[in-house]
């Protein structure tokens, strides 16, 4: 083996990949689980980062939602929670992330993606966005349809995550 392969072999081993997975999270659902679950086995770390104050009028306060991943993301060794403010790639960039993962259900959140993935290569070339689609019965799945129901008084049951439901439970009670 000749020394310039010796050193490329030795930098492939030691490189480790990172994503950031980001989004609202308000509440998370087991669509997210499952896109989780998905990149902690492709990629080495995972960071799912809640953007702070997304919506003007979140359900869920942003520790809330940041306390609630992290109770359901336990089990991975390799999932990291935290919280982002401002630009995606900014953030990704002072993470020294590869990737920015993102879920596609539909061909209806495509275009969407498409533009903010092109719009964030064009900011930051060095990001790659990667798209994975979570498993089918999660297709129809949505926080926003998560948090009507719930509100609703509809069962969210199967959708999100046993504590989810509980938490989401005791806010339609207030
Ligand atoms: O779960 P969501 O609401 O679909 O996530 C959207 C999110 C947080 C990924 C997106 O709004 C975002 O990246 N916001 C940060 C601000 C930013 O970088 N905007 C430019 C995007 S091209």
């Amino acid at each position: 083996m000749s020394p310039s392969s010796l050193t490329r072999d030795t930098k492939t081993t030691m490189k480790t990949s990172l994503a950031i997975y980001p989004g609202s999270f308000d509440p998370v659902t087991n669509g997210h689980l499952d896109l989780i679950e998905r990149g902690t086995k492709i990629f080495d770390r995972l960071v799912v980062a809640v953007l702070r104050n997304s919506e003007k009028d979140p359900l869920f306060t942003t520790t809330e939602r940041v306390e609630m991943l992290r109770e359901v993301t336990r089990q991975w060794e390799n999932v990291e929670v935290d919280v982002f403010d401002g630009l995606l790639v900014e953030y990704a960039r002072q993470r020294k992330a590869q990737v920015i993962l993102r879920g596609i259900r539909a061909i209806s959140d495509y275009e969407y993606e498409l533009q903010m993935a092109l719009m964030n290569r064009k900011l930051e070339p060095n990001i790659e966005t990667v798209f994975m689609m979570p498993a089918e019965a999660y297709s129809y799945l949505s926080s926003r349809l998560v948090r009507e129901i719930s509100q609703l008084g509809g069962t969210i049951h199967g959708l999100v995550p046993p504590i989810i439901e509980e938490r989401l439970k005791k806010k339609s009670r207030k």
